[in-house]
């Protein structure tokens, strides 16, 4: 049952102490939110894990968290993902075969190499993080996202942004970079779909991916919502499209949606643009404080893979620990992890 299950976990996290540390994402499901040490965005975790000495990570999440958690951590310390199976249909948007090809194919048109920076966001596999650190680029998150193309704007001309094009635009687009300067790379095409005229003229090259759970939300959604709460607030996550961010009073990562409205004002009334489990965490923590949260879509949109974490695996994967038989340890390669860790401690200097 579900309170056997919860008490197996609890024994686990007593009897392991300090060694162990369980880390939450935000979209994780109440169940096994519950049992996490520390919470917080992509950024706030990957941080937490490079700080940690707890011999055993935890990391109730997807599976580029954990091997972001598992390159910043010493050899010595073990990085577990409940279910093996949690990754993000984003981030397998993007591969090293497509990329390698992408890069190649640009090199008919420009030097790569010296006039394109590969930005990855963190939402991307291990090879593609070591991909920019063999190129002179870098990983940045939905946190840091403008700091990170900061610095790469002024380091060479053009950037090649993967997997996400919405966080690439969104951000692309606040640093005053114009839509007709960002084009979409299609992967499925020779040479991205784009002419060489195309390719010369732009400043983003945006990889064509995006998330599926932040699709869902439409710019209809914010003009229903403002009709019915004129004096309402719209805070988005910034994979969200282009047309629901500028629609948003606010745009941010998941830590930077919680912060914004924890500090709302009583009475005040948000539509939330992020996943569902999240923003019922919100909706029920603020309540009490007279702060009403709305999820954005009025269909159910969930992260089916941070779903996959749930409290059977947590509580198996603690006791295989407990037993000296760790399951589902995730370790990336020293010869990928070298140059993807100096890509992460690339944007880590540049955004502490
Ligand atoms: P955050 O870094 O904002 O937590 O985003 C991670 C993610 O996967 C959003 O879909
Ligand atoms: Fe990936 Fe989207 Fe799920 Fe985030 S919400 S983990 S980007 S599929």
């Amino acid at each position: 049952s579900d309170e056997q299950c919860d008490a197996r976990i609890r024994a686990a996290k007593a009897a392991l102490g300090d060694r162990l540390m369980i880390l939450g994402h935000h979209y994780q499901r109440d169940e096994v939110f519950a049992h996490a040490d520390v919470s917080g965005d992509s950024l706030k975790l990957s941080a937490m894990a490079a700080e940690s000495d707890a011999q055993y990570i935890v990391f109730c999440g997807v599976h580029f968290m954990a091997e972001v958690a598992d390159i910043l951590t010493r050899d010595n310390q073990v990085v577990i993902l409940p279910d093996l199976a949690a990754g993000c249909s984003m981030a397998d948007m993007a591969n090293l075969r497509n990329v390698r090809r992408a890069w190649a194919e640009l090199q008919s048109v420009l030097d790569p190499d010296e006039q394109v920076t590969p930005v990855t966001y963190i939402n991307s596999a291990a090879d593609l993080k070591a991909f920019c650190g063999e190129h002179g680029g870098i990983v940045c998150t939905s946190s840091n996202a403008r700091g990170v193309l900061d610095w790469a704007f002024s380091r060479r001309e053009k950037v090649l942004f993967f997997p996400d094009q919405h966080l690439g635009r969104n951000t692309g687009y606040d640093m005053g970079i114009a839509l007709e300067d960002m084009v979409v790379w299609d992967f499925m095409l020779p040479m991205g779909g784009l002419t060489p005229e195309q390719i010369k003229n732009a400043k983003m090259i945006l990889w064509k991916g995006f998330c599926s759970v932040h699709q869902m939300f439409q710019p209809g959604h914010i003009d229903r919502f403002r009709e019915a709460h004129p004096q309402g607030f719209v805070i988005s996550h910034p994979e969200n499209s282009f047309e629901v961010c500028q629609k948003s009073d606010y745009v941010g990562s998941t830590e930077t949606i919680l912060k914004t409205v924890r500090a709302a004002e009583p009475g005040s009334h948000w539509l939330v643009g992020t996943e569902l489990n999240l923003v019922n965490r919100l909706h029920d923590e603020m309540k009490p404080k007279g702060v009403t949260v709305q999820f954005m879509s009025p269909t159910v949109c969930m992260c089916s893979t941070m779903f996959r974490t749930d409290p059977q695996h947590l509580a198996w994967t603690l006791e295989s620990i407990q037993a000296g038989e760790v399951v589902n340890r995730i370790q990336v390669p020293a010869e990928v992890a070298k140059p993807a860790k100096a890509a992460l401690d690339l944007m880590l200097s540049i955004t502490r």
